[in-house]
Order: C-alpha cells, then structure tokens, then sequence
C-alpha cells in the first residue's frame, strides 16, 4: 500500500519569485524508508512540512494513506534537526506534547511517556529540564514525542546531523532498532539528510533532489541486504553514482 504520495508539488515563498520546488513527484510505500537528499536551500524541510499539512503548496498534491492532506494529519509525526524541545517544560512534559491531537487521560499520558522515555535510555529524567541533557539525550526526547502520537509515517529532517559523529552513530542504530519494534506502528519513515552514507545505510529508496527551484533527478531504489558495510564495492559504487548526480546540475 502506498503512504504517502507526493504528486506535482511546486512552491515559492510569499514573495512568489523566488521558487523553490518545480513539480516534485515521489511515492512512499508501507514499509518503507525513504531518504530525501538534495543541495542545501533546494527546499528539503519545506518538503517535509508540505507532506506534514504545515504549508499549503502553490500546486500539486500529497495524499496520506490516499487522502488529500490539508492540514496537520494525526498518522504523521515530526522529527526536527534542533530538537525543538520546549525549555520551560520537564522531559516528560516536552513528550507528553506528542499527545496533544489525542483525546486520553492524563494518567495514560504519563504512563505512555514514562513507557516511551525508558525505551529510548531516558529512565529517571522525567522531571529533569532539557539544559541538563546532552544533543543525543534531547534527540531521544524530540523522537520519543514523535512516537507518543503513534504515528503511522514518521518525518525526520537530519535528526542526526546535529550531534557529533559517535553520538549520532549510536542513536542512528538504536532509532532503526526501534523502529522495527512491532509494538510500534511506524510503517514508513522519510529522512532528510545531506548525509549519502547514512542514506545509503538506512534507505530503501532515495530521492535525489537538484538545487532549487528543485525537481526529482532520481528516485534509487537501494537493494542491497543489511547491514551496509560502506567498503562493500556495491556501496562505494552507489555513493560515488550519488556524489556524481549530486554535482551535476
Ligand atoms: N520563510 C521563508 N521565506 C523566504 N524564503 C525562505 C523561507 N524559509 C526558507 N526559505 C528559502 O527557501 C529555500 C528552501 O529552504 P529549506 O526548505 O529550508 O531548504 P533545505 O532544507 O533543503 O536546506 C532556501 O533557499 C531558503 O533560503
Ligand atoms: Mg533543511
């Protein structure tokens, strides 16, 4: 079944000269990961927050389970590259946030968030301010706020670009290991990244995008078993088609 269809999307900002996406079509299947990768400022977040109902495009449609998407969607959670996660509010209260389109008590919310925190590591920061984590620990938290709504498409714009390269490792293997936990109904993920050796790692299909206005240059479908070693010949091979179609204008 398909997720996500993104069909003819073009956008410019309010000025309406300056535009930045030009007829951008991709599809996102059940059980897919999906990365988006293009030039800096060719319009990858803005992408994401079309797919999210966020922005209103100027043409083109994208449809949710084969609904038009108009507004906020329920099935589809953000993960963003800063965190976003409010300084005001506890961990469990920045969580808890994730809950706000669902209509259950306050007790099953602190139950849900506390279940959620202690999957991602976060056992006994509950009440603890987002100044006193780490970038990796407060990415935990943006994602376990992602996972509280339950959603069926997770959207994550580079969650791993932010933190230096151990801690993104570590959390890139423990998200994919959580992600396959069948208790959790994530079905899709699509990943922005500048990153072509994390695309390739993760991806099962990888959208290329040119600079803007920006339109598909190449929808690759990455059939290679797991884990990706990036020695493997066939992994080399795809990095430098990639790099090569990258630099290409
Ligand atoms: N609010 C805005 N008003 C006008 N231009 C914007 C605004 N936000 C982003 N842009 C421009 O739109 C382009 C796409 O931005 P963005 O989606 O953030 O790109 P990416 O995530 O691929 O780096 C960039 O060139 C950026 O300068
Ligand atoms: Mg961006």
């Amino acid at each position: 079944m398909e997720m996500i269809n993104v069909e003819n999307i073009s956008f410019s900002f309010e000025d309406g000269i300056t535009r930045i996406m030009d007829g951008i079509s991709f599809n996102v299947e059940e059980d897919e990961f999906v990365s988006i990768i293009g030039p800096s400022g060719c319009g990858k977040s803005t992408m994401l927050r079309i797919i999210a109902g966020l922005i209103k495009p100027d043409g083109g449609k994208v449809f949710y389970m084969g609904r038009e998407v108009s507004g906020p969607v329920r099935g589809i959670s953000f993960v963003f590259q800063d965190f976003a996660l409010l300084p005001w509010l506890t961990i469990i209260e920045n969580v808890k946030l994730g809950f706000s389109l669902i209509n259950i008590t306050e007790e099953e919310k602190n139950r849900r968030s506390t279940l959620l925190l202690d999957s991602f590591g976060l056992s006994g920061f509950e009440n603890s301010y987002p100044n006193a984590l780490s970038g990796g620990m407060k990415q935990r938290v943006g994602i376990a706020r992602a996972l509280a709504s339950d959603p069926n498409v997770l959207l994550m714009d580079e969650p791993f670009s932010a933190l230096d390269q151990l801690t993104a490792d570590t959390l890139r293997s423990d998200i994919i290991y959580q992600l396959k936990n069948k208790d959790l109904p994530v079905k899709s993920v699509i990943m922005v990244t500048h990153n072509v050796e994390e695309a390739i790692e993760l991806s099962d299909k990888m959208v290329i995008l040119s600079a803007k206005p920006s339109h598909v240059k190449e929808v690759i479908n990455v059939n290679m078993p797991r884990p990706r070693s990036k020695r493997s010949r066939k992994v080399a091979a795809l990095m430098d088609h990639i790099y090569a179609e990258l630099a290409k204008d």
